[in-house]
């Protein structure tokens, strides 16, 4: 209100009056409004809790309260497989009961849904929300989306997978959405602008919710399907038996617990060597003909995985700069939740949305970040890759010859003149892995109490893919131990610095999906994130640089959006 309306009131006491109540009456309905949306956003809240991908929700006394479970099932189901019930403390019982059900997916009203009737993202556009209006750097805008079935009917009920990402080709620019299911058939996705220009939105039908309920299936009931072998060899005499974390005891096997993490892996019994005979873990192969009746229809690549979603009307936006543009980012530490969006791409650069990200553009930097330095890469061939790109890109830290298969590590590499020493070690079983040694496969909770730690050492780690076939629960149970060797870590050593890497995005070509799901990526990344939040690490969102990049998703990343993993992972190691 100006000055001037303000005065012609007081000059006009009767239609003061009129004013005053109109007044009166707007502000009241405005207030009955506003405590609609707001009770509408706290259904829609609750009933979407497993379901924001960022930020995920906190656990306040009164959620614990609620949480505390009759029977710790997910422990119940380890127990079966050979973990010791007595090793859970409460808090990690009440933990995974929380965490289990954190990453519930809703069901389908009826299990035996017609092909017909499932999501067809051929026949479901989405449309840009106020798509005509004026945006600026820094606003955030939303897209809807309806799916649709094959009959062209509107679906009732979510539970589709969806990822999202909005981008500028020719900058070189992108960055990942966030989706909200509603649960009746119509998804939401959150983006924030993060530059000026012509910004074009993709959306992706991961999977639709019926091939959800198959991926769920399959990790339930068949946690076998991919297996493993050990070797045992004594003099002349070797036999090669099957291993995994859960076995049928139907008959004689080996016991080879993990006696300080109490995490279980068995082998079969060879016939004529004894158990300590073994030498080496084994990737063996994947069980085939896991589809039954119908489920094949939910996984063809041209139809409903990674199938783009095409909008109806425009598909992008036009953004102005922000008159209040410039926000000035701290240095990167660890301890930070983690934001969302995570950041962005510029110009095929990964700019964070919480600190200021330090460019690593010729070896000599990342020399002078590593000098004295005694780095530790622990995980999966998706971190080796960190390793791998350091050793090429930086011509003074030499790969020292271990003798060990590329794929499979453990690999050093040494800088003798600037003291910079760096190792991989890939993760314990489950692994799928070429023929490694016992003692070259070992736990991430181990390897991190066996390191004194200081300031002079770095931990980067990951670990998800290879769990990606197994129920959530020996996840679960896997990160709280590597979390308790973590804490104790930082107790003796405070300026440890440890990275965790997230699990990123994949192709999915037929079949990939049962045994590699991005759905099930997903799922772990959820656990992770909410594992160590709280905890003085940092993280490198590789789920959101892989979502937000314009190049195809892969297992294992080209080179330019590694350089950008190491990038943020050295921008904690050594911050502006
Ligand atoms: C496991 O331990 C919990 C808590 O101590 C106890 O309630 C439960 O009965 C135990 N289960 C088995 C199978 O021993
Ligand atoms: C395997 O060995 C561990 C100790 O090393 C023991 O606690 C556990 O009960 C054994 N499991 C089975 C199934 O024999
Ligand atoms: C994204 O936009 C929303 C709404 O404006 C804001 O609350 C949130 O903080 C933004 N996220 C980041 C990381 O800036």
């Amino acid at each position: 209100m100006d000055g001037k309306s303000t005065s012609s009131l007081f000059r006009y006491p009767t239609s003061f009056c009129v004013y005053a109540l109109l007044t009166l009456m707007v502000l009241l309905i405005l207030i009955l409004n506003i405590a609609q949306i707001k009770n509408h956003n706290a259904s829609i809240d609750e009933s979407n809790q497993n379901w924001r991908i960022y930020p995920l929700p906190k656990l306040n006394s009164r959620e614990k309260q609620q949480m505390q479970p009759k029977r710790d099932l997910w422990t119940e189901r380890l127990v079966q497989c050979g973990y010791q019930n007595h090793s859970f403390t409460p808090e990690e019982r009440s933990e995974g009961t929380f965490l289990m059900k954190m990453i519930e997916w809703p069901k389908p009203p009826n299990s035996a849904v017609p092909f017909q009737k499932s999501s067809n993202p051929a026949y479901s556009p989405f449309v840009i929300l106020n798509s005509a209006k004026t945006f600026y750097v820094g606003d955030q805008f939303q897209v809807m989306l309806q799916m649709y079935d094959f009959d062209g009917h509107p679906k009732r009920y979510g539970g589709d997978y969806l990822q999202a990402r909005i981008h500028t080709p020719a900058l070189k620019a992108g960055s990942a959405g966030t989706v909200i299911d509603n649960q009746n058939g119509f998804y939401y996705i959150n983006f924030n602008l993060s530059w000026p220009g012509k910004v074009e939105v993709s959306v992706l039908l991961v999977h639709p919710s019926e091939g959800i309920q198959v991926l769920k299936r399959l990790r339930e009931e068949r946690p076998e399907r991919v297996y493993f072998k050990s070797t045992f060899k004594s003099g002349a005499v070797s036999e090669t038996t099957v291993c995994n974390l859960c076995l049928s005891q139907s008959q004689p096997f080996c016991n080879f617990t993990d006696v300080r993490t109490g995490e279980p892996w068995f082998c079969y019994k060879p016939k004529e060597l004894p158990c300590s005979a073994r030498i080496n873990h084994i990737m063996a192969g994947y069980e085939q003909n896991l589809l039954e009746g119908e489920e094949g229809h939910y996984f063809q690549s041209q139809v409903n995985v990674k199938k783009p979603i095409l909008p109806s009307g425009l598909a992008h936006v036009t953004v102005k700069p922000s008159p209040h543009a410039g926000k000035d980012l701290r240095e990167c530490v660890p301890g930070k939740s983690l934001l969302s969006p995570a950041g962005f791409y510029y110009q095929d650069k990964w700019m964070s949305t919480s600190c200021n990200i330090r460019r690593f553009d010729t070896p000599v930097v990342i020399t002078d970040c590593l000098r004295g330095k005694n780095v530790y890469i622990l995980g999966d061939s998706t971190i080796r890759q960190w390793f791998e790109y350091l050793t090429e890109f930086v011509s003074g830290l030499r790969k020292f010859d271990l003798g060990n298969l590329r794929k499979a590590g453990p690999h050093l590499a040494l800088d003798i003149d600037n003291k910079i020493k760096m190792e991989y070690y890939a993760h314990g079983t489950p692994i799928r892995i070429l023929p490694v040694s016992n003692q070259d496969l070992p736990f991430i909770a181990n390897k991190l109490d066996e390191i004194k730690g200081g300031k002079n050492t770095v931990i980067a780690f990951t670990i998800w893919c290879h769990f990606n076939t197994f129920p959530v629960e020996p996840y679960i149970r896997r990160l709280q131990n590597i979390r308790r060797s973590i804490l104790r870590l930082l107790e003796r050593s405070p300026d440890t610095l440890v990275v965790i890497k997230t699990a990123n995005v994949q192709a999915l070509p037929r079949d990939v999906s049962l045994y590699n799901s991005d759905w099930y990526s997903y799922q772990l990344d959820l656990v992770m994130r909410k594992m160590f939040e709280g905890i003085n690490v940092a993280f490198v969102d590789a789920w959101e640089m892989t979502i937000a990049h314009y190049l195809p998703h892969e297992l294992h990343p080209k080179s330019i959006i590694i350089k950008n993993e190491i990038e943020v992972f050295l921008s904690y190691v050594c911050p502006l």
